[in-house]
């Protein structure tokens, strides 16, 4: 995710474009960039700078210029640094672009640009556009544009100017938002309301393939083939703040909400393959997953996922006992996961993996972050920024990436045939769908979160790939509601828990019909016979379960292997919920950092 904003008019754009872009800095902000066309002149003026928006607006001139884009990255191509911050601009430095999305067939289409002649200066997927652009351009940026994306695949929303066409300026979407803002005499492009609404609050939302042309006193829309589409403006009613947080309450809802688009953004580009050089040649029969607190929830879905596809004994282990254990006998394959990238114990667990001579391969959301150099090599999971203080996209965004990276080490080890493979990856296409469908009914799950809200304690119990479900489940509530959960494997209640159980004791129980099912139904049934009240997660279909618990919470009918992600999303909801009913401060939880940078 990053963040983009244009704007055409009478005010002096510098001043326009990098208040906007502040507005926007909740979508990316490891750099950021301005071009503005300065009247009279022949040359652009483009700064970059790598870090916060504040970081560029301290080092800027004053710019003059009425006409201009502006960027805040969060890189996914090529690590935060001046040169890969954008605009970017062909090589005339006639033409300034800004992007937000993903470029798939970046490499391809660079490698012909390259044989054509065109020069470039960065290392992300953005500059073959400016370059393409180039090529097509003969005196109309608009055409320039429509021919340049027909040969692009990807995800993008795009805002582009040239010093020859003054009054203009071209944008364009596929997959990424672009919001246009209307004034008078004046126009706004934007990745987002918030960097509009000062401004203005009449707007038009750009939709998937659909090219606007804006001038200071016009707007067109057209699609790809240059058929013009009427579209009616919004007024805006909700405020800045509440526009920033989408019109969410709270930033934790919004970024659950984004999900099925993150859960796509995770898998962009590498559902067909992608490469891990530094550890494609290395033999292995075993791998190991380190990770801390929702990251090694994750490592634990990893761990079935990875033995279930491939029969590859995993272990995991938290990375703050990692370094202090005893072994001598490592995995030479090392999995480390986190979000951040900050994590310092798991930045120590990643050095330590190291000088046992093991192969890692670090899973984060953040390009540039200390854990991408600590690694041999990297996956990112691409699900953007996330706010809140509690883990949500990024814990699915993860989950992907380890079913991805199944899918490659099976392929590349020969584990599965083209076949299986193929279903595998339609399996995972379905995905985002399955989240979108569990968010589309947030009722039942809101009515449980009334129920949970008055209790002091919780059980969250899971078996096989559930099992890590439970203790995220029990992660959340904790973290965001104050209320004491605990997840734990639904055979072992019986070997102790059982003791706490009492009829004000609701039990979360993830019930989901695979080859455990009967032995859940069992737990269950020991649950109640102590008259805790519980609330499973169950299948669709599946009518037995009303049966035996108070309340169900349905996820899509799907294989076993593909369930923990809808279910992380209804245990994200009712653990919001259940925090919201009880006030509590749900984005920054008491006594928690986003990124714990000690050990
Ligand atoms: C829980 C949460 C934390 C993090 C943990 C690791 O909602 O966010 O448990 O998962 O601090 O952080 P990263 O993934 O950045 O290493």
């Amino acid at each position: 995710m990053c963040g983009i904003v244009g704007y055409i008019g009478a005010r002096q754009a510098q001043s326009v474009l990098i208040d906007s872009l502040k507005r926007l800095e909740y979508r990316g902000y490891d750099s950021a960039g301005i071009a503005v066309v300065p009247p009279g002149q022949k040359k652009m003026q483009v700064h970059k700078k790598k870090g916060m928006i504040k970081n560029l607006e301290d080092n800027l001139p004053a710019l003059n210029g009425t006409l201009g884009i502006s960027h805040t990255r969060w890189a996914t191509h090529g690590p935060p640094s001046d040169s890969n911050a954008h605009p970017h601009v062909d090589c005339k430095g006639n033409i300034a672009i800004v992007h937000n999305g993903i470029i798939e067939n970046y490499l391809e289409l660079k490698e012909s640009l390259i044989n054509e002649g065109h020069v470039f200066t960065s290392e992300t997927d953005t500059e073959v556009l400016a370059h393409l652009i180039e090529k097509y351009y003969t005196n109309d940026l608009y055409k320039a544009m429509k021919l340049a994306l027909e040969q692009v695949q990807g995800s993008y929303a795009i805002l582009a100017l040239h010093m020859h066409e003054r009054d203009r300026l071209v944008s364009a979407r596929n997959e990424s938002p672009l919001v246009l803002g209307l004034g008078i005499d004046e126009n706004f492009i934007a990745s987002d309301v918030p960097a509009v609404l000062k401004y203005t609050d009449k707007v038009v939302y750009l939709d998937n393939g659909e090219i606007a042309d804006v001038t200071k006193s016009s707007i067109k829309i057209t699609d790809f083939n240059g058929k013009t589409i009427e579209r009616p403006w919004h007024k805006i009613e909700w405020s800045l703040e509440d526009a920033e947080k989408g019109g969410y309450e709270h930033f934790m809802l919004k970024e659950i909400f984004e999900q099925p688009r993150a859960v796509r953004e995770a898998m962009l580009g590498k559902l067909s393959g992608f490469t891990l050089d530094n550890v494609n040649g290395i033999e292995f029969n075993s791998a190991k997953i380190l990770g801390c607190g929702t990251s090694y929830h994750a490592g634990l879905v990893g761990k079935y996922i990875l033995e279930s596809i491939m029969g590859l004994p995993t272990s995991i282990e938290t990375s703050s006992e990692y370094r202090y254990n005893s072994t001598t006998l490592d995995q030479p394959l090392v999995i480390l996961i986190s979000q951040s990238g900050e994590t310092a114990d798991t930045l120590a667990a990643a050095r330590e993996a190291r000088r046992r001579g093991c192969k890692t391969i670090g899973i984060t959301n953040v390009v540039g972050s200390t854990l991408t150099r600590e690694v041999d090599d990297v996956m990112f999971i691409r699900v953007g920024p996330e706010i809140s203080v509690c883990a949500t996209k990024s814990f699915t965004g993860q989950i992907i990436s380890l079913y991805l990276l199944a899918s490659h080490l099976s392929r590349t080890r020969g584990f599965l045939k083209a076949d299986e493979i193929r279903e595998f990856s339609n399996a995972l296409r379905q995905q985002s769908r399955l989240v979108e469908q569990v968010l589309n009914n947030p009722e039942p799950i809101k009515e449980c979160a009334n129920k949970l809200a008055k209790a002091e304690n919780v059980f969250f119990i899971g078996r096989n790939i559930n099992y890590p479900s439970a203790l995220e489940g029990a992660l959340k509530l904790k973290e965001i509601s104050y209320i004491h959960a605990e997840g734990y494997q639904a055979g072992e209640l019986k070997h102790g828990p059982l003791a706490l159980l009492m009829p004000q004791t609701p039990i979360v129980a993830i019930a989901v019909k695979d080859h455990t099912y009967d032995k859940m139904i069992s737990n269950i049934e020991e649950v109640t016979a102590r008259d805790s009240p519980v609330i499973a997660i169950g299948h669709e279909s599946d009518t037995e379960l009303e049966k035996y618990v108070d309340t169900v919470l349905r996820i899509p009918d799907v294989p076993p292997l593909f369930t923990p992600v809808p279910v992380a999303v209804v245990l994200q909801l009712l653990a919001y919920y259940t925090a919201r009913n009880r006030g509590c401060p749900i984005d920054k939880p008491r006594n928690l950092a986003k990124s714990v940078t000690v050990e």
